[in-house]
């Protein structure tokens, strides 16, 4: 039972490689009086039974970090790897064998076996039950040298957590595997520098939900058409924030505010899920991308030169917010008003600046086999289309964010510049929103390219909009502003086609349903064996491509959208493919 855990028995171990035994401290804690005043806090798991506080002190590079736990049960886990697994990760646990309680730095394995640190470098402080729960205070260095132990960089920090609902009688018979868990992301290091300051004449517009009851489905992304002010002159959004409803914060997932299409004159009320299919079809004209915010992601500021239009003749009234909720634990009657702080400026600055999304479309055509270590997926932004959408002097960029969804694994853009690739635009290996400059040309390919690693799954993973769907996208901010609203591909379908042919072939499979049920099923139906993914990588970077270089309008740029062709010269294996067709 819970009360059962004493905890002046809380019991730090040291582990002495040499002799293989544990020496056992026993160390009482005096609670200090007052709560611990930690500038920084999340909750972790969507029920809100554990809660991550911490300060920082870059004088001494060390983390202090508090952990509310509402109902302590048998222990908690709270841990640090570099995509959240469970597998390779740096520990800190609280555990009980029944009789006594424990504390120390662990860590698990390639194969999730968990073993006590070597080094202890997360330092008990405080353990103490609160009549409203129960608080663990510890502190840990950024780095510890030690090669078990993650590394605290700025950016996302997968925090992964977890709950013992069962004494255990040694740190070894723990199997993350066996235990709930879940994971979170974070920000963990702030930087120290002082935020932009804003105008004095800034004001605020908060686009938000109107207190919705978050469907208790794992995946929803929720519409509200929010509008302007009458007659709102041209502004210019100089900052935004996210606002997440307290409580909220592990469940919204994204946000995204888009600006209907200045063509649209009255587009309906509606609050609902954007799948919904009774959803005004004018919804469908609301795509230009004002302001984007993913989970551990913080505000956005601006360049002093620049700030996003917002407002003015030839604008619309209406915006549309977009939130991803992401309910795995189907909590039901949640309300929410979560959305986006925009602050705005009537003082113009000298640019108006521009988001564009660059990647893949997202589209069950393009997918990612199963038990994948490293699969890479590209979109490209091609040169017939900044050709023809990018202003001669070129755009300055001065920001991306990144987003796949949880097999994503990385991402990268890079510029190619007549055949040459010129710089690297973003790269992020744990993800977050990085400032990176860079100027892009008419006439410039722009490539990002996704990691993905599927090794945990047993069933293809295709693009979409779910969770367990994969999104590779580059969301880039830059001025001066253009039409030019995304700039996406995925491979040809008909091509894609020849592929399913072939494979099903290829495996002596001839009551092939190729073409008769959707590429989703189609994926799901073939046998994925070495040569299946060869094919199907070597299909996706020299196959036909279908072209998107939409406008804002959602109106397209008059590039012909189809079979463009990469530059490569692989185009063996769709030959083969075509070949033994006939
Ligand atoms: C962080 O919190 C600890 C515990 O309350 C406190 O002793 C320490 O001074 C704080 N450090 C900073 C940098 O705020
Ligand atoms: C942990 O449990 C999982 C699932 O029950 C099992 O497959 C795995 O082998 C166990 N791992 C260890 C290290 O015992
Ligand atoms: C680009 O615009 C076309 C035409 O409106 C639309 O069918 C297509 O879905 C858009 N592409 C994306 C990726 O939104």
């Amino acid at each position: 039972a819970p009360q059962n855990l004493r905890l002046q028995d809380v019991t730090i171990m040291y582990f002495t490689a040499l002799a293989a035994l544990m020496v056992i401290l026993v160390a009482s804690y005096q609670a200090p009086n007052l709560p611990l005043p930690m500038p920084f806090r999340v909750p972790l798991d969507p029920r809100k039974e554990l809660q991550l506080a911490w300060n920082i002190s870059y004088d001494n590079q060390e983390i202090y970090m508090q952990l509310r736990v509402a109902e302590l049960r048998h222990g908690v886990v709270l841990g640090m790897s570099d995509r959240g697994e469970l597998t390779n990760a740096d520990l800190v646990v609280l555990w009980d064998s029944g009789t006594k309680s424990y504390f120390g730095d662990a860590w698990s394995d390639s194969k999730g076996h968990v073993s006590l640190d070597s080094k202890q470098d997360y330092e008990l402080i405080e353990a103490k039950q609160k009549p409203d729960a129960f608080y663990l205070l510890f502190k840990r260095p950024f780095s510890t040298c030690d090669p078990e132990d993650y590394l605290i960089e700025e950016g996302t920090v997968h925090v992964i957590y977890g709950f013992l609902d069962q004494p255990l009688a040694s740190l070894e018979q723990l199997n993350l595997s066996q235990i709930h868990m879940g994971v979170q992301r974070v920000l963990m290091l702030r930087p120290n520098t002082p935020s932009p300051t804003l105008p004095p004449d800034v004001q605020t517009l908060d686009v938000v939900a109107p207190n919705v009851i978050i469907p208790n489905q794992e995946t929803t992304y929720w519409c509200f058409i929010q509008k302007l002010p009458e007659n709102m002159p041209k502004n210019h959004i100089v900052m935004y924030e996210s606002v997440i409803t307290p409580g909220n914060e592990a469940i919204v997932h994204h946000i995204e505010v888009f600006e209907c299409s200045p063509d649209m004159h009255d587009v309906p009320e509606y609050s609902g899920s954007c799948d919904d299919n009774m959803k005004p079809r004018k919804l469908d004209f609301c795509r230009h991308v004002l302001a984007a915010w993913a989970m551990g992601a913080e505000a956005f500021y601006y360049p002093a030169d620049a700030g996003l239009p917002m407002g003015g003749p030839r604008s619309s009234r209406y915006l549309r917010l977009e939130v991803h909720y992401h309910n795995p634990l189907l909590i039901s009657g949640r309300r929410d008003a979560s959305g986006i702080r925009l602050h705005y400026t009537p003082s113009l600055r000298r640019y108006d600046a521009g988001i564009m999304e660059l990647g893949l479309v997202y589209t069950p055509v393009m997918a990612i086999p199963p038990k994948q270590h490293t699969f890479y997926l590209s979109g490209y932004c091609t040169s017939k289309c900044t050709e023809i959408a990018l202003p001669a002097g070129g755009i300055y960029i001065f920001a991306s964010q990144l987003h796949t969804h949880l097999a994503g694994r990385g991402v990268r853009t890079v510029l190619v510049r007549q055949g040459k690739e010129l710089e690297v635009v973003q790269e992020d290996q744990h993800f977050s929103t990085h400032y990176q400059v860079g100027n892009s040309m008419c006439g410039d390919v722009l490539i990002t390219k996704c990691t993905y690693n599927t090794e945990d799954r047993s069933k293809p993973t295709v693009g979409g909009f779910g969770i367990m769907e994969e999104m590779c996208v580059n969301y880039v901010h830059y001025y001066p502003r253009t039409q030019l609203e995304l700039c996406k591909t995925h491979v040809d379908p008909g091509y894609l086609q020849k592929y399913f042919n072939f494979i099903n072939r290829f495996h002596g499979n001839d009551q092939c349903v190729c073409g008769e049920v959707g590429v989703t099923e189609q994926y799901a139906q073939l046998e994925w064996d070495a040569f299946a993914v060869e094919v199907l990588d070597s299909l996706y970077n020299t196959a036909p491509i279908s072209m998107h270089c939409n406008q804002s309008t959602a109106r397209l740029f008059p590039v012909s959208s189809q079979s463009l062709t990469h530059s490569s010269s692989m185009k063996d294996t769709i030959q083969k493919t075509e070949k033994s067709n006939i």
